[in-house]
């Protein structure tokens, strides 16, 4: 379905929006959640057919530990009102990856709101491999590349042992959006950071690491890349005239 044409007065707030997204996940070093919460609502709503109507995650399903940061946005969107929830979330996640000093993702305006709670999860499961990584992404349409690009957003922030029971940040300067991600993989497991075993995935499975290897390289590459992919996953569900 066509998303709907956004007016000027809608545009003006898009970019008002946006200015107030930059003070707030600034000031209150949010950028890593502000991301994590843009991906999971694209994987948990009904969005994740590519033909669905992009769709407002219920926000009394998400995980309490969330609830109070998504609340955070309800200000900027008592100021901006037009913006539907499904645009402001998005904007935040492509606001945090800007603040932080990652790549300028481009942000198209007019995803549509729905209460539509999701029937079930389905966030990858960090425990497992590739081909559980693979079944999770493909079904949304994305590659092997988006894959590991977008593993490349854990360049941002920490596990908290009492959220999913893994523990510590993946960088040293979780609050710095760069390649570190991938230099750090490829370094092996290192006192104080954590990987996944969904991020070691990436290595043992060769069309992966080839991505690794490319991305603990060469920054612009990953950067390029990223914002590709990271504008695909924004716009699930969702096509932009
Ligand atoms: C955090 C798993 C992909 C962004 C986490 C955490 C887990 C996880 C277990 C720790 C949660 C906590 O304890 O608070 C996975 C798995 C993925 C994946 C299995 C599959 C590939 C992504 C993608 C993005 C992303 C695609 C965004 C582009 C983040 C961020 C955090 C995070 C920014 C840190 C949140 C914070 O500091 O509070 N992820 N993730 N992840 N994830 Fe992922």
């Amino acid at each position: 379905m066509a998303a709907p044409v956004v007016d000027a007065e809608y545009l003006r707030q898009v970019d008002r929006a946006r200015r107030h997204l930059r003070a707030l996940i600034s000031n209150k070093g949010c950028a890593p959640i502000m991301l994590r919460l843009a991906y999971v609502l694209l994987l948990t709503t009904p969005v994740c057919s590519p033909n669905s109507t992009a769709a407002w995650f219920c926000l009394v399903a998400l995980p309490t530990a969330w609830r109070g940061e998504s609340a955070r946005l309800e200000p900027i969107k008592a100021k901006n009102p037009k913006i539907t929830y499904a645009d402001l979330y998005q904007l935040a996640g492509v606001v945090a990856v800007e603040v932080t000093g990652g790549p300028t993702v481009e942000f198209v305006p007019g995803r549509r709101d729905s209460s539509v709670c999701p029937r079930e999860g389905r966030l990858p499961d960090a425990k497992k491999g590739a081909p559980h990584l693979r079944d999770i992404f493909y079904r949304m349409g994305l590659t092997d590349k988006d894959i590991v690009a977008l593993s490349g957003g854990h360049t941002l922030g920490r596990a908290h042992p009492e959220r999913s029971g893994f523990e510590g940040a993946w960088t040293q300067e979780p609050l710095k959006f760069d390649n570190s991600y991938f230099l750090e993989l490829l370094k092996g497991e290192s006192e104080g950071l954590l990987q996944l075993p969904t991020d070691k995935a990436l290595l043992s499975d060769p069309e992966f690491r080839r991505y690794v290897e490319l991305y603990a390289k060469d920054e612009d590459a990953f950067f390029k890349d990223y914002a590709e992919s990271h504008k695909k996953l924004s716009e699930l569900g969702f096509t932009p005239r």
